[in-house]
């Protein structure tokens, strides 16, 4: 029977995926599932765990549920199952009531053999309900990892799925992962209740990935990723830890003629969704995001994953990198560290981790609120906390608060935000150019709906206006802020803040807290900062490090990471023309082992007495990237002449204006200067400038 099954799935392998062997452990895990058997799963990124809940889908008799955290994924997981025949369908917040049970009717009826449901979903009661009629064999959870407070990426919503297990009459459990350490996996299996279930592991190494680490202060960072960005072609992502950074990156990377895009957490759904999805096309070669992007992505072709900050744990970092070279190809994951890299880290601890006196002041905050429901903003409770800690740390509060029942929050309230003209409308409409076509269509989208109410004052929503003016809503606020800052108008912004109910009243000092457990938890997260932080220092081979993290014991010494190489001097380093004195400066070490050649052959040339076209002809390269490779080398302090290429007066006014503008960015200091001075008069003239 069971053989039976086995290999008509692997016929089936064949048909929907068009692959003709299983990859390592996922026969194993199938089999399992195949008898009923609980299993725990973990195996490296990019390993194909989707395939070992997918797959056996087909042929179970009920419906196999998949829990993912992946959101944004879910559609695109759907309609890639759709195309190899799966019929699959998924439920998520994003779904009105009536459609939530109309695919729950659809798939009660069979028509779907895979469901994804965003964990999320279970906290509501009615919705549970609905899961009663309809009969699951297998119930797989992705990401699993997030069930553990002891992982790197705790989501409590995780913690219904064991209720939700029983729910629906305990059918087989499979719960996968790329990043559990030994007592993560232990912990899964606790929090589900697993009853004797298979551990398999196929360990963590990714065999193609390089990993090294480059010292930068700063400042120096932003030239170091570009030079990166320019040395290795093809796509990748850069992870910064804040969303300013997110955008300083990516605009200094496109001024600097880079193809990149931000991701972060702070923009509307719909931009990320374009964002991901560009990228995930080809259209842009970087992008830059936050750790708010990554987990489940699977673009094949992604060459490298820098982190311009520390990550806070290895667990993060190795989920991140290991969106690198999916294609098996070698890819490159390059942490940019600087020592001030520890205190970013801390800050978001110390924000996820406050004090049992904070905790205890936003309760009493709350409580001075006679009503038992309160609608506040963070900031209003941050004026009664005496102690130093980061906003982070009152949302953190509040969630303490609630996971132990003294409060419950309820969703983010918007309200609406304040306007008046305080000039003639005719007057404030005339100081808008004609030109600006988006400016003048809100304009009239106000007019239209308010007219002279505008001049006593109106309360409006930012979104009806944008709706009305068919605009999205950014631009409301960019005509706004410029309208504001010329005093045109008097403004204030909706209310953004959370209504709370407070459910019991007791003395802060009564409050029943384990606050040993949420002291053991940020030490633990301080330990997890150290090990990141003892990566970074470490001499021996990078990927022994991680591998050895997650006590998997088939490591061994790559010979590709940075350490490895630097210890076993390669041919290259003959070549090299400048001193190995600087051994234990990172920055050198890495180009010289990754990087180096390409450059060194263009000096070669360059050392002939060529020009940039005939060094551009011989190389068969673009003269563009002849100039980036003589920068290159001119900021590692190579004797390179710019005199032949750059008239010495040019060389003076783009000095002038660099002096005026800063180096960081080309476009403003190309503005300045007469349009006969070209891109690469200015890119050589500034790696003087940078010289080390
Ligand atoms: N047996 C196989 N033969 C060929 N390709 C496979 C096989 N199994 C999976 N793949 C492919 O490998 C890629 C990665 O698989 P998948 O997305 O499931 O990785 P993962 O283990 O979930 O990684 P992550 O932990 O990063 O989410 C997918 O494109 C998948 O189709
Ligand atoms: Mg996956
Ligand atoms: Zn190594």
């Amino acid at each position: 029977m069971l053989n039976n099954q086995l290999s008509q799935l692997k016929d089936l392998l064949k048909i929907h995926y068009g692959y003709s062997e299983f990859w390592r452990g996922q026969e194993q895990a199938i089999k399992n599932i195949l008898e009923q058997k609980n299993t725990v799963v973990v195996m490296p990124t990019g390993g194909g765990k989707s395939l070992i809940f997918q797959l056996p889908s087909l042929i179970l008799d009920g419906v196999t549920i998949v829990i993912s955290p992946l959101i944004a994924l879910m559609k695109d997981q759907v309609d890639s199952m759709e195309k190899i025949g799966i019929p699959a369908t998924f439920i998520n917040s994003s779904l009105s009531p009536v459609e939530t049970q109309s695919r729950i009717t659809a798939i009660r009826d069979g028509h779907y053999k895979l469901v994804y449901i965003a964990p999320e979903r279970f906290y509501s009661g009615e919705f549970l309900n609905l899961l009663n009629a309809i009969k699951v064999s297998l119930f797989a959870i992705d990401e699993a990892h997030c069930i553990s407070e002891w992982g790197h990426d705790f989501r409590p919503s995780y913690m219904k799925l064991r209720e939700v297990i029983k729910l629906v009459g305990n059918p087989t459990v499979l719960a996968v992962t790329a990043t559990a350490t030994p007592e993560v996996r232990e912990d899964i299996i606790k929090q589900l209740d697993l009853q004797n279930p298979e551990v398999i592991v196929t360990g963590f190494n990714r065999p193609n990935l390089k990993f090294g680490v480059i010292r930068a202060g700063e400042s120096q960072k932003y030239s170091s990723i570009l030079d990166f960005t320019w040395q290795i072609k093809g796509s990748g992502i850069i992870y910064a830890g804040t969303r300013q950074k997110v955008e300083d990156i990516s605009n200094y990377l496109t001024s600097n003629g880079i193809n990149a895009i931000g991701y972060h957490a702070g923009m509307e759904n719909e931009e990320r969704k374009y964002v991901q999805n560009e990228f995930m096309k080809g259209n842009h070669q970087v992008i830059v995001a936050t750790n708010a992007f990554g987990l489940g992505i699977n673009k094949p072709d992604i060459r490298f994953v820098i982190h311009f900050d520390m990550p806070g744990t290895i667990e993060a970092y190795y989920q991140e990198a290991g969106r690198a070279g999916r294609d098996g190809k070698e890819s490159y994951c390059i942490i940019f560290y600087s020592p001030a890299d520890r205190y970013l880290r801390e800050f978001f601890i110390s924000g996820d981790n406050p004090p049992p006196k904070v905790i205890a002041q936003v309760y009493e905050a709350l409580l001075s609120y006679e009503d038992d429901t309160a609608l506040v903003t963070y900031a209003e409770l941050a004026e009664n906390i005496t102690e130093n800690v980061p906003d982070m740390a009152i949302g953190t509060a509040l969630k303490i608060l609630e996971k132990e029942g003294y409060v419950e929050r309820s969703h983010e309230k918007t309200g609406l935000a304040h306007l008046r003209f305080l000039h003639e409308i005719e007057h404030t409409k005339q100081q808008l150019s004609a030109k600006a076509k988006v400016q003048n269509q809100i304009f009239d989208g106000f007019i239209k709906h308010f007219g002279e109410k505008l001049l006593n004052g109106v309360e409006f929503s930012p979104d009806d206006i944008a709706q009305i003016s068919g605009v999205k809503r950014e631009a409301i606020t960019r005509l706004i802020k410029k309208l504001a800052d010329e005093n045109l108008i008097e403004y204030r912004p909706p209310f953004r803040g959370t209504e709370i109910k407070i459910l019991q009243r007791v003395k802060p000092l009564d409050l029943k807290i384990d606050f040993k457990a949420l002291k053991e938890k940020h030490q633990r997260e301080l330990n997890k900062l150290d090990q990141m932080e003892s990566y970074i220092y470490d001499h021996g081979c990078r990927r022994k490090y991680i591998l050895d993290y997650f006590s998997d014991d088939s490591s061994h010494e790559c010979g590709t990471c940075d350490n490895c190489v630097s210890g076993l001097k390669t041919p290259e380093d003959n070549l090299s023309c400048h001193s190995r004195e600087s051994g234990n400066d990172m920055v050198d070490d890495e180009f010289k082992i990754e990087t180096k050649l390409t450059q060194l052959q263009t000096y070669e040339l360059y050392q002939q007495g060529l020009t940039i076209d005939e060094m551009a002809q011989i190389r068969d390269l673009k003269p563009a990237t002849i100039i980036q490779h003589l920068c290159f080398l001119i900021e590692r302090g190579q004797d390179v002449d710019i005199n032949k290429f750059v008239k010495p007066q040019v060389q003076n006014s783009i000095k002038k204006a660099a002096k005026k503008l800063g180096t960081e960015k080309l476009t403003p200091i190309k503005e300045e200067l007469d349009d006969k001075i070209s891109w690469d008069d200015i890119k050589l003239t500034l790696a003087i400038l940078t010289k080390r």
